[in-house]
């Protein structure tokens, strides 16, 4: 399988980051290829919602930004993973904006999602749960996972070994 992960955190070596690098590890042990976006780091516009991609452009979006990398790797992968820490019990502002941009291509080809997530505090998930799992309903994806790793267990070995084992499983 082709593996998209879009990492909305803002740090190359943060929380969010050890989660992602553990389950890439297990899953190229399994033979998949992933590729990841650190998307904080890119310019990724917010989506105008002007709709030129729906009337003129064919699903190809107006703006000409680093969202082109994404688009070509979204036009082939086969699970996308939404990876985040909890920034005032949302994604963080470039994810959103990332997923926003789906908006141009409208449903990824992609039949498989997963969910990873990293917090200071319990708690407080269930927003980004509704909507990770509203947008699986949407894009008729099947939902593989969803880890939601907290405070002092960020980075823990016993949590990079469970996100390994989920890259390995799949
Ligand atoms: C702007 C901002 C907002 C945050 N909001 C929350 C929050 O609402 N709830 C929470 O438990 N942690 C919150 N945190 C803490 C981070 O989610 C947590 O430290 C996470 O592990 C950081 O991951 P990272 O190293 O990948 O950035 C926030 C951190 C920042 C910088």
């Amino acid at each position: 399988m082709k593996i998209l992960i879009l990492n909305g955190s803002p740090h190359p070596n943060g929380n969010t980051k050890a989660l992602t690098e553990a389950f890439t590890k297990g899953a190229e042990s399994a033979g998949h290829e992933v590729v990841e976006f650190m998307v904080g780091s890119m310019n990724i516009k917010p989506c105008l919602g002007c709709d030129w991609c729906h009337t003129k452009g064919e699903g190809k979006c107006i703006q000409k930004d680093d969202m082109e990398k994404i688009y070509e790797v979204l036009d082939v992968a086969d699970m996308i993973v939404f990876a985040s820490p909890v920034h005032y019990l949302g994604f963080t502002g470039p994810l959103q904006t990332t997923l926003a941009r789906f908006h141009a291509p409208f449903k990824p080809k992609a039949a498989k999602n997963a969910l990873i997530l990293s917090s200071n505090s319990p708690n407080v998930f269930a927003a980004i749960e509704t909507l990770y799992k509203g947008n699986v309903g949407f894009f008729g994806a099947e939902d593989m996972g969803i880890k939601e790793v907290v405070g002092a267990d960020n980075k823990s070995e016993t949590v990079l070994k469970d996100l390994e084992a989920f890259g390995a499983s799949l």
